[in-house]
């Protein structure tokens, strides 16, 4: 069956047909894919019914992968999945949800604001792939926010003031904004901020977007309270509802989505409920500037 990708909410969200991830993909369904990403930057595939095997076969076929290690705040004995999986869900290694003042799960609520994944990795994510296995009573939609649309309605003024901008990323700035802030010396080292560009240009489309992340937390050159206010005055502009798709899971649903130009964040849900999700994620082709030396 061929690869039929129809448009649903905002322009830059489409849902695919065609595509069964227990199976190898064709060359000629990667490249739909692929063309499909570049055309939107979130697609939606319905009922797929894959192990943890196949869904990381499906991930590698479309690039390099990105592993989860050293980003959340569970100890490596304390894993529910294998790296190659960020667990995205509210559970621990014996499936069940984190207790309501578990520091683990309050750290996990950095999700709910706007951010791009791995923003905090010198070489972040390019595609991240979410796999739904179980759904909460209510809430728990994941919204998306079309960062090209973003910059392409700045004025010029604005879009001339930020071109050459770069800011500092950390997942210790995410959690500040939600006053978590007590992190051990490991933890400090490990979330040491990295730089990028608060500009991107997509190396396939040619197009710029605004990359922005709620684990940005400073401008290089600019004074901090400054440099907060544009991050949050750009990110208030980029995450108007225009700008928006909401998706409304379904188990069986995979959501793949762009991170060099969208961001986005999980809506609340009640925290006894059991909410099953992993990711995987592909890497960016590299840093989107130099680091400075350590
Ligand atoms: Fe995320």
């Amino acid at each position: 069956m061929p690869v039929k990708i129809r448009q649903i909410g905002p322009c830059f969200a489409g849902e695919v047909d065609g595509i069964d991830m227990r199976k190898p993909l064709t060359p000629d369904e990667v490249a739909a894919i692929h063309a499909g990403m570049d055309e939107y930057a979130v697609l939606v595939f319905h009922d797929q019914r894959i192990t943890k095997e196949q869904q990381v076969a499906f991930t590698e076929s479309l690039g390099e992968l990105e592993y989860a290690i050293g980003s959340s705040l569970r100890a490596p004995e304390d894993h529910r999945l294998p790296n190659v999986f960020a667990d995205v869900s509210n559970l621990d290694k014996n499936e069940k949800p984190f207790k309501y003042d578990d520091r683990r799960r309050l750290f996990a609520i950095g999700n709910r604001l706007w951010h791009s994944d791995s923003s905090f990795k010198a070489t972040p994510a390019k595609y991240s792939l979410l796999y739904c296995l179980s759904v909460a009573s209510k809430g728990g939609n994941t919204e998306f926010a079309d960062m090209r649309a973003a910059y392409d309605t700045l004025d010029e003024e604005r879009k001339a003031l930020i071109e050459d901008l770069v800011c500092e990323h950390s997942q210790m700035f995410s959690r500040a904004q939600l006053g978590f802030t007590e992190f051990t010396e490991e933890e400090r080292e490990r979330f040491k901020p990295v730089l990028q560009t608060l500009v991107r240009t997509h190396p396939s489309t040619g197009r710029k977007s605004l990359y922005l992340s709620s684990h940005a937390g400073s401008i290089l050159g600019w004074p901090i309270p400054e440099a907060r206010f544009l991050l949050r005055d750009l990110t208030e502009h980029a995450t108007q509802r225009k700008f928006v798709y909401s998706h409304k899971w379904t188990v069986g649903d995979l959501v793949m989505w762009d991170n060099r130009r969208t961001m986005h964040r999980v809506r609340p849900y009640p925290a006894e409920d059991v909410r099953d999700m992993r990711r995987t994620t592909l890497k960016a082709e590299g840093p989107t500037v130099r680091q400075q030396a350590a």
